[in-house]
């Protein structure tokens, strides 16, 4: 079987940061909005760093103005998706950018990306869930106000809340609040962290907000006591190499910490962050992985059960979606 055929679960992709370029110009020449500076000349998201390529990611964002919008994006990402053998994904969603965070509005938004997925479910056979994000650097008060979105969401389809965004800007703890409102409702909790922060990010993130999942997290390698600390509290983490190579974090994948923090018991799994930024798709990542580290089709299996494990899903999706990939 190819690495393009086996079966995948994806943890970490942020909607908007999976638009195709192509997509954002379409919408962009309709709506008449000049985006031209998120180009290169060959029609790539051009960017220099990682708080240009922030900059870059909301202005391709701005053409995102209606559920419908919406609807659209999400079906072309998760046919992509589908196409690199990814039966069951959680997607980034914000409700700064669905609705400016009104509660009502992010309703219609919400019943858009519903549907769609409801619909890619019985014509792709790829089951989607929906983690609800704030943005870190938008602030504690902007995130209050996802955090509430998510809190009236809260169900089948919205299943997490998260963190993502400029991790140079304040500290986990001045999310406290978002956090304990998503925990309360009954949502999974996830953050960015030891991404551009050092370990201390990390830690951080599991002791100040009780997050289950880190998003990134390979910079607790360069603190072995933190490493040991996320494997006894049994953390996951969403790890998106070709993200990390590609914003310059690590000079070439054979540098990425990956293979390191698997071997020392962590639970790692695998995810894109924002493939067309990246240059990257699901295949791609496993293809790198193989070729970097030599892996094999039992550690993508090892990969595919810490996925499945720490998926924000019910048990009834979790079982069929371990039978679909004859995972025990
Ligand atoms: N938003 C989209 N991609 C991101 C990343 N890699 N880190 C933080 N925030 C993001
Ligand atoms: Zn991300």
């Amino acid at each position: 079987m190819s690495l393009k055929q086996m079966k995948k679960i994806e943890l970490h992709l942020h909607l908007e940061g999976a638009a195709p370029p192509a997509f954002i110009r379409g919408l962009a020449a309709e709506k008449k909005i000049d985006i031209h500076r998120a180009f290169d000349e060959r029609g790539h998201y051009a960017y220099r760093d990682f708080v240009h390529f922030l900059q870059v990611y909301e202005a391709a964002t701005s053409v995102l103005q209606t559920p419908e919008d919406y609807a659209r994006l999400l079906q072309a990402v998760l046919q992509e998706s589908a196409e690199h053998g990814v039966i069951y994904t959680e997607l980034f969603v914000s409700p700064d950018f669905c609705g400016g965070s009104d509660v009502a509005a992010w309703r219609d938004y919400l019943a858009a990306l519903q549907s769609t997925a409801a619909e890619a479910e019985a014509k792709l056979g790829i089951t989607a869930r929906g983690i609800v994000t704030c943005i870190r650097h938008f602030g504690p008060d902007k995130a209050r106000a996802s955090a509430l979105c998510a809190a009236e969401t809260a169900g089948d389809f919205i299943t997490g809340f998260g963190i993502a965004g400029d991790e140079g800007i304040g500290k986990p703890g001045d999310y406290l609040w978002s956090f304990d409102c998503a925990r309360e409702a009954g949502l999974r909790l996830t953050a960015h962290a030891g991404e551009w922060g050092g370990p201390q990010s990390v830690r951080d993130a599991v002791r100040d907000l009780g997050v289950e999942r880190i998003g990134h997290g390979v910079r607790a390698i360069e603190d072995l006591a933190l490493v040991d600390e996320l494997g006894e509290r049994a953390i996951t983490l969403e790890v998106c190499p070709g993200s990390n190579v590609a914003l310059g974090l690590y000079p070439a994948w054979r540098k990425h910490p990956i293979e390191t923090l698997r071997e020392r018991g962590l639970k790692v799994t695998v995810s894109t962050d924002d493939p067309p930024f990246f240059h990257t798709t699901m295949t791609r990542e496993y293809e790198e992985l193989e070729r970097a580290f030599g892996w094999d089709e039992a550690i993508f299996a090892e990969i595919h059960r810490n996925a499945l494990d720490a998926a924000f899903c019910d048990t009834a999706t979790r079982d069929r979606i371990a039978k679909d990939m004859e995972l025990t």
